[in-house]
């Protein structure tokens, strides 16, 4: 099935996207014909289980690798015939990332942590959208500390308030709370949802929970390398319901 946008207006989108790894007997089709639109400043979860195409399909949206067939469009641009210097210039100017591991930097301060796209880029973070980015992830006092002086959830605040500060056209986020504590991963969920709905931000986060996924406006089910179902104003109850629908041998008799 195809994931549309239901007409509102598109940040990202693949068309007949296909992934294949490797070759002959060690071939694996882990994208088999995607088709997915993903709204501007909406939130959208993609799940399924492990090994569905989750993180590939996330890494060929975001131009970190490259589809063995299809398209894919971030706003107007087609990324998929782009060179790698024009990639990598999108990637720095368009395109904010949160990982599962933080990527931070080591040696470098929370502060420059999050400076850091903006002066590879050679910009300059706007006064009042750095207070504000700070203010609402809360790490006003944390700024000259090193990451290996901060918890896994300040960590990860630190990774969003980075992927938020160059005010991206798409933020992907890659299980961005599967190495917190649930508490944690509570406060950096919220933080996202504020800011798709106060700063129209857009969002596409790649999750296996179905509470993660409840923070979104709309969940994209992948499974095997083809979407599988959608489901708009999701809960985690809605959610869990679709995934054990989904699990059920299609032979199954439901009494
Ligand atoms: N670099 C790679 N080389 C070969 N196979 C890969 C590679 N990356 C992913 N795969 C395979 O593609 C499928 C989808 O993987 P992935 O996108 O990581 O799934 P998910 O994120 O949903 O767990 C899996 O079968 C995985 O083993
Ligand atoms: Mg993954």
């Amino acid at each position: 099935m195809a994931a549309t946008n239901a007409g509102g207006p598109v940040a990202a989108r693949a068309d007949g996207i296909w992934k294949v790894y490797g070759s002959g007997e060690a071939r694996v089709a882990a994208l088999r014909g995607v088709s997915a639109e993903f709204g501007r400043g909406r939130f959208t979860a993609i799940m399924g289980p492990s090994g569905s195409g989750k993180s590939t399909l996330m890494h060929c949206l975001a131009g970190l690798d490259t589809v063995s067939e299809g398209t894919v469009h971030i706003g107007g641009t087609e990324i998929s015939t782009l060179g790698d210097k024009a990639l990598t210039r999108l990637r720095r100017d368009r395109i904010g990332f949160i990982f599962q591991q933080f990527n931070l930097l080591p040696t470098l301060s929370a502060a420059e942590n999050i400076r850091l796209p903006l002066d590879i880029a050679g910009r300059k973070a706007d006064p009042q959208w750095w207070d504000t980015v700070i203010g609402t992830v809360g790490l006003k006092d944390r700024l000259s500390h090193r990451p290996s002086q901060l918890s896994g959830g300040q960590q990860q605040r630190v990774a969003c308030a980075r992927a938020l500060m160059g005010r991206p056209d798409v933020i992907f986020a890659d299980e961005p709370t599967g190495n917190l504590d649930s508490r944690s991963g509570a406060e950096v969920l919220s933080f996202l949802r504020s800011s798709v709905r106060e700063h129209g931000q857009t969002i596409v986060m790649v999750t296996h929970d179905p509470v993660a996924a409840s923070y979104a406006d709309r969940v994209v089910f992948l499974a095997d390398g083809s979407i599988v179902d959608e489901l708009a104003d999701p809960t985690a109850e809605t959610v869990l319901d679709t995934m054990k629908r989904l699990d059920a041998p299609s032979d199954s008799v439901m009494l």
